[in-house]
């Protein structure tokens, strides 16, 4: 095994403090040990430091869902990624296509935010994907061989190790309309033939690059024995813990 799998949660703005704490007594019990498999929850920032002390005896590593690219200022309302660290939060997704879609996040802020992520030592899932008309025009693999460049500029070789990248099809998000296998696994696999090109074979060997997009309890098996698929990023289906469990035991 050259690289580790990730199944990680993402809420997106789902879960109250006490709806987040019931799903923490509910999973533990339920979660065994993942082997060789991590498990992270991305939640809303309000409750990143309950989660982080709910799930602290547990395997499960806390992710936020954004982060702003200054350590500090005048931003209202965000959120740096060295405060993030020091509550004890290991991962944070940048880029995701909500973000773009609805917040102005662009291929050049998410640069800017991969780059703050790992100088405060957190783990960057760095989103990337496709519209349907994209898809339909045919140039899908431009498009992600830009979006992963874009996003990687000026990111040395030995930050790699704490990159993961996610490859969510838009159209395929929140839609119940989840890629083939084979899509999601020809996207993952330019993907990685990009980062080699960048990084060279043994930097590409060892980044984990998840699928997201209606990814489920039904599906996940399939997705996940593909080559290229390191993982998964779960929207619906990682708000209820029995789905969510059954994710995680398709990658052990
Ligand atoms: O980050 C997660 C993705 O947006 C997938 O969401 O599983 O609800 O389709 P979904």
């Amino acid at each position: 095994r050259y690289r580790k799998t990730i199944i990680a949660g993402n809420w997106k703005m789902n879960k109250t403090l006490s709806e987040t704490k019931a799903f923490a007594d509910e999973l533990k019990p339920l979660i065994g040990k993942p082997k060789w498999c991590e498990v992270v929850l991305c939640v809303p920032s309000v409750n990143l430091q309950a989660a982080v002390r709910l799930f602290k005896e547990s395997r499960v590593a806390i992710g936020a869902e954004t982060c702003h690219y200054e350590s500090n200022g005048a931003f209202t309302g965000e959120v740096s990624a060295e405060m993030l660290k020091e509550i004890g939060v290991k991962y944070v997704i940048i880029g995701h296509s909500e973000r773009r879609q609805y917040y102005n996040e662009t291929d050049f802020t998410v640069n800017k935010k991969v780059h703050a992520a790992l100088e405060a030592g957190l783990y960057p899932i760095v989103c990337v994907g496709e519209s349907l008309e994209q898809r339909e025009l045919g140039v899908t693999m431009d498009l992600i061989s830009y979006q992963v460049k874009a996003a990687l500029a000026g990111v040395p070789a030995d930050k790699m190790r704490h990159v993961v990248i996610a490859y969510e099809p838009i159209w395929a998000i929140g839609t119940g309309k989840t890629a083939t296998a084979e899509q999601a696994n020809e996207v993952c696999e330019a993907i990685r033939a990009v980062i080699r090109k960048l990084y060279g074979a043994r930097v590409a060997r060892s980044v984990t690059i998840q699928y997201g997009g209606s990814m489920n309890a039904k599906n996940a098996q399939e997705l996940l024995a593909q080559p290229d698929v390191d993982g998964g990023l779960i929207g619906g289906a990682s708000l209820k813990a029995p789905d969510f469990v059954q994710i995680i035991n398709a990658a052990n």
